[in-house]
């Protein structure tokens, strides 16, 4: 049976490439898109997470989230992601609009009405799911998992410290660590180790119009090198459909939310301050090679 999911986004090039996938695969049901402000503002990755149901023809609501993080000031991502956030790519004009509802809404709507338990995947700042839980707590039992890009074990990509989409909102990321809810940490230190390699994105541009669309806009990440891409977002579905390629630790990981290091994901590797306790299972490893080709794989089966 697929997996029921729903994504909360911020599009964003490698949120874009992570809604392409599961918004096509087989295996995956896609059942709602809630998105937030994050690569840039809420008003621009609304936009884009409806050219992307549009080029799919995909008929999947998309709800329109938080303008800005619970506390913190909000800064874009644009330097990464283009003024638009999604560059490079002429997309039909003619979008659907988003839903009349909030994402806290359409998010609690959907859970609550769902047969069977829902796998929350944010790819952008996690603003929208601590409202979220904060508003309407009931909806955490029924929760399967959430599976988040967000946080690092070592290195940040926005300080020394801190990873975009918690140092976006590390107040939101707190409230969602501390849910109790089965969390898998997709963090930094899969996503910059298993990058998207030039091989991989020359042979996206000649595959089919889904390849030509990612591989427009994907060449425009500002992150994009002689090395590869870093597709972050798009190894939350990965770990979905091929967990096997991906090793995991269970930790106790805590939030900081003031100071040098706020946004900072911090891992009790060795269970030295919980009590054995954890909240979370990190990924910590990953088959570079198996995301590479079934990136392609995935792309190639889409009939765009
Ligand atoms: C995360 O930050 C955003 O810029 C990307 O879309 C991804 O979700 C990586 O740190
Ligand atoms: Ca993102």
């Amino acid at each position: 049976m697929a997996i029921k999911i729903i994504m909360d986004s911020d599009p964003g090039i490698d949120d874009a490439a992570a809604l392409t996938m599961a918004l096509n695969d087989p295996q995956v049901d896609l059942k709602l898109i809630t998105t937030v402000a994050g690569n840039v503002t809420v008003d621009k990755t609304t936009k884009n997470a409806l050219k992307i149901v549009r080029f799919f023809n995909k008929d999947v609501p998309v709800a329109a989230g938080a303008k800005q993080p619970l506390i913190k000031k909000f800064e874009d991502a644009a330097r990464i992601h283009g003024e638009s956030g999604m560059p490079g790519y002429d997309f039909p004009k003619d979008l659907p609009k988003p839903i009349n509802e909030t994402a806290v809404e359409a998010l609690h709507d959907v859970i609550m009405n769902s047969d069977g338990k829902i796998t929350l995947v944010p790819t952008g700042t996690y603003t929208n799911v601590a409202l979220l839980f904060s508003e309407y707590p009931e909806v955490k039992d029924h929760i399967e998992k959430i599976v988040a890009m967000g946080g690092s074990l070592g290195m940040g990509n926005m300080t020394s410290a801190a990873e975009f989409n918690i140092f976006t909102d590390p107040d939101a990321a707190k409230i969602v660590y501390k849910s109790s809810i089965p969390i898998v940490m997709v963090g930094l230190d899969i996503t910059t180790k298993a990058l998207l390699t030039p091989e991989s994105l020359n042979k996206l541009e000649y595959m089919n119009k889904t390849g030509k669309m990612l591989h427009d806009i994907i060449i425009h990440d500002g992150e994009n090198s002689d090395f590869g891409v870093a597709m972050h977002d798009v190894n939350t579905i990965f770990y979905l459909l091929h967990p096997e390629a991906i090793t995991t630790k269970d930790m106790w990981v805590d939030i900081v939310t003031d100071g040098p290091a706020i946004g900072e994901t911090v891992g009790d590797i060795r269970g030295a301050y919980h009590d054995g306790k954890t909240n979370a299972k990190v990924c910590v490893d990953i088959d570079a090679a198996a995301f590479n080709s079934w990136f392609i794989d995935e792309v190639s089966r889409i009939n765009k």
